[in-house]
């Protein structure tokens, strides 16, 4: 039994539902991509955690590389203005990019960067997203290719997602108790 953090309300996907998830994802990216040696790019540093798992469940070659974008504005919603702190060291013209999302929310953000990676001339840009968001009426400005789970519209932590910088450490992801940031 999953011991629960004082401020999770509820876990939503347990360590058995990620790992479930990684390797279903591994394995359908270890089919498509093959002979294409892609690029896994994370976006710092909510992907780190779903990156580390992906990749070592990917079983074609592959390179990984980071970067951090910073959307403007903080707390629990973003502006999807991005702006990029770290860039890939990756050259990408030609390349077949993966992105591994933790989470696909707006979107805003990942589209600013879709439209900014795509202007360096990739072979293909897709997404890996480890979670997808529903939002009721809202159909978000990428479809990723790859999606691990979907979650409710509600603020979730764990498995690298924060809320001010904490909480990516838990092993599970569970839905923040409102009061904790309200
Ligand atoms: P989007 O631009 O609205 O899609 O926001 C994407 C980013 O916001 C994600 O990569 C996360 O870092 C963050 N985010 C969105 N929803 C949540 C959540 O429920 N918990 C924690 N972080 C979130
Ligand atoms: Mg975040």
């Amino acid at each position: 039994m999953q011991t629960i953090h004082p401020d999770v309300e509820r876990i939503i996907i347990s360590e058995d539902d990620i790992r479930a998830i990684s390797s279903r994802l591994g394995a359908e990216i270890s089919a498509d991509y093959a002979d294409k040696n892609p690029l896994l790019v994370a976006v710092l540093r909510g992907a780190v955690v779903f990156m580390a798992d992906l990749m070592r469940s990917i079983t074609c070659p592959i390179s990984i590389d980071f970067m951090a974008t910073s959307s403007y504005g903080s707390g629990t919603t973003s502006s999807g203005t991005v702006r990029i702190l770290k860039d890939l060291e990756t050259n990408i013209r030609d390349r077949h990019v993966i992105i591994a999302e933790d989470i696909l929310d707006s979107g805003l953000t990942l589209s600013n960067l879709i439209g900014m990676l795509n202007s360096r001339g990739p072979a293909s840009i897709e997404v890996c997203a480890f979670a997808v968001k529903d939002i009721d009426g809202y159909t978000p400005p990428v479809t990723p290719k790859y999606v691990g789970c979907h979650v409710p519209n509600e603020f979730i932590v764990g498995y690298g997602l924060d809320y001010a910088e904490r909480y990516r450490n838990l092993p599970y992801v569970g839905v923040l108790k409102p009061e904790v940031y309200s």
